[in-house]
């Protein structure tokens, strides 16, 4: 995840199945960018059920990850990303909102397009470990991150 503290910090960003079916990814990409946030890695991808376990591999005793395992393999692509910038993962997950969105700050992504928790249309890493672990998971191979110096750098 880049190096923690620094411009070079990474996050793993993706927009959920449900985020995609209501056409939400330009909206989710342009308040990265417009933050001054830079985009490292994109794909769309239809996750396989052990790629989604994985992922949320922490939460599997809990009574929900059945069925977030399902929503998020429901066959509908999710849209992976890396965005890079100096404390992204913390602002990253602001931005995002509670993951609750009843309980996420107007404003916010989840509290301005969402409702329900189980269809809360966005992941963020919560920690350096976590960008680190979900980085590796969804960009495995090499390559598939680009390294690139903006021609803004220093406006922002
Ligand atoms: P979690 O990692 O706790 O939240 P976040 O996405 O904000 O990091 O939970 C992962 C996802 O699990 C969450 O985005 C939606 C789903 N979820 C439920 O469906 N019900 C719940 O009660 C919780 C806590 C999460």
């Amino acid at each position: 995840a880049g190096v923690k503290g620094t411009f070079s910090e990474r996050t793993f960003i993706a927009i959920k199945p449900d985020g995609v079916q209501r056409g939400l990814v330009g909206k989710v990409i342009s308040r990265f960018e417009e933050r001054g946030y830079k985009l490292v890695g994109l794909k769309a991808l239809a996750p396989s059920k052990e790629l989604a376990e994985k992922h949320y591999d922490d939460l599997k005793a809990r009574p929900f990850f059945a069925g977030l395992v399902n929503y998020m393999t429901s066959g509908t692509p999710v849209i992976a990303m890396v965005w890079e910038g100096k404390d992204v993962i913390k602002q990253g997950r602001a931005m995002i909102g509670a993951t609750n969105p009843l309980e996420s700050a107007p404003g916010t992504i989840r509290g301005q397009y969402c409702i329900s928790v189980g269809r809360n249309i966005i992941h963020g890493s919560d920690s350096f470990e976590s960008a680190e672990k979900e980085i590796g998971l969804w960009f495995g191979k090499a390559g598939e991150l680009v390294e690139w110096t903006p021609a803004n750098v220093d406006w922002i």
